[in-house]
């Protein structure tokens, strides 16, 4: 048997970790041990415990419970729990998802004590380093042994970052191995899409029909902390609201929940909230997400993964940042990049609505067992 830690904090993460507990649970239970750190970086019930109680992911054998903090802080009290628990566990590697505070506090701790790095969600890349997430993804990268990319996209910037394709086991820290793995969200999404119809009544809880609605998630930092950008973002979700005559579900994320009463301006604030078509309620579990992207008109988002959502499901997206790591579905022309420009998020918004029908979402994430292939390679690690 082989021991391995998972770590997750933020809600992707404890989503995406679903994947591989699963594939652990089906295929690799006599050769995995998986140990779940849960750093705590999310932690109110509907951030964090509605996943493990949802999704079938065992309960977290540690969790740090460090809570919100400015990102030194945050970092710090993760990377030395983090090393407390490395090494008491000793395991043969340490998984790492994606690019929040808490895959970079895995790789600090993980890195200089000699373990090595499996970096699920590997290469992406904005081009924007002001996003904090960026600074994580590459230090997170380069300190990784096996680093799995979902998209070609991801697995190109790798290449193009010194990584070689041609590496020969055994694998470590300076002889990385780098694949194109296909995404495991995308093996969630298939997973939990019947359960979601089974479980899920979120519709009529809210009191929407399918097709008739729009659905939005804001809580990119440089939106939600930004004035301007959260006043015109609400601004064109009022406009739409109104010129579209239709409904906006906005499950929203506790940071622009706080954000929003004190950085719209007031007018926009008064529209937003008197619009009865403007329908703003708590985050909502990861079945009752998967009806509102299956059933909505349209995705309109800031988050990197619903907008991937979005592609699985066949929904148009407007992505409201003025870049994305996931630049294969605006090539295939099911997404726009509006920034967080009003007109163009009206515009573009207007246009999809009208011309859903001619859009194809061919398979581009994988076969849906990523999380076996990411195990398997694990075992041979
Ligand atoms: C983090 C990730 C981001 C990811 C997002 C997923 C970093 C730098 N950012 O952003 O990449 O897309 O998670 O959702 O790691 N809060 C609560 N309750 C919670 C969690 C957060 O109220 O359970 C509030 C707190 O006011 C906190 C703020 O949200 O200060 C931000 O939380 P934080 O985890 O620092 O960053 P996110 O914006 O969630
Ligand atoms: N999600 C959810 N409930 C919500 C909002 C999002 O279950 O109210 C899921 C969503 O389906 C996706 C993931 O959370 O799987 C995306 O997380 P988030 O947008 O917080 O972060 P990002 O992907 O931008 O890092």
């Amino acid at each position: 048997m082989k021991k391995i830690i998972t770590v997750i904090g933020a809600r992707p993460q404890i989503i995406k970790a679903s994947a591989i507990s699963r594939a652990i649970q089906q295929n690799f239970s006599t050769q995995l041990e998986e140990i779940i750190v849960h750093t705590g970086q999310h932690y109110d019930h509907n951030m964090s415990q509605v996943f493990f109680d949802e999704l079938g992911i065992p309960e977290p054998n540690y969790n740090l419970d460090i809570k919100s903090g400015s990102h030194g802080e945050q970092t710090a009290k993760m990377i030395q729990g983090l090393e407390d628990i490395i090494q008491k566990e000793n395991p043969i590697g340490i998984i790492l998802y994606g690019d929040t505070n808490s895959t970079l506090a895995g790789a600090i701790a993980a890195s200089k004590i000699d373990v090595p790095i499996i970096h699920v969600e590997a290469g992406l890349r904005s081009f924007n380093k002001r996003m904090p997430e960026e600074i994580n993804r590459i230090m997170c990268d380069h300190v990784s042994t096996l680093l799995f990319s979902p998209t070609k996209t991801g697995y190109d910037n790798l290449l193009n970052e010194g990584m070689k394709a041609d590496n020969k086991a055994p694998f470590d820290i300076d002889n990385p191995k780098i694949y194109h793995s296909g995404d495991v969200m995308y093996d969630n999404s298939l997973h939990f899409s019947t359960l979601s119809d089974e479980k899920s009544s979120i519709l009529s809880e809210i009191g929407v029909n399918p097709n008739e609605f729009i659905l939005c998630t804001i809580h990119r930092n440089y939106n939600t902390d930004n004035k301007e950008r959260l006043t015109n973002i609400f601004d064109a979700l009022d406009t739409i609201a109104n010129q579209a005559n239709i409904k906006i579900i906005l499950p929203l994320h506790p940071r622009t929940k706080k954000l929003m009463k004190t950085h719209l301006k007031e007018d926009v604030l008064k529209r937003v909230s008197t619009n009865d078509k403007i329908i703003i309620i708590d985050p909502v579990s990861f079945l009752d997400m998967i009806a509102l992207e299956k059933n909505s008109a349209l995705i309109t988002t800031d988050s990197g993964g619903v907008q991937k959502e979005a592609y699985f499901f066949e929904k148009p997206c407007v992505i409201m940042r003025s870049e994305t790591e996931w630049i294969e579905l605006v090539k295939n022309g099911t997404a726009t990049i509006a920034d967080a420009d009003k007109d163009k998020i009206v515009n573009d918004t207007l246009q999809f609505l009208q011309n859903k029908a001619q859009l194809s979402f061919p398979p581009i994430f994988g076969d849906g067992k990523t999380g076996s292939f990411i195990c398997q390679e694990i075992l041979n690690l």
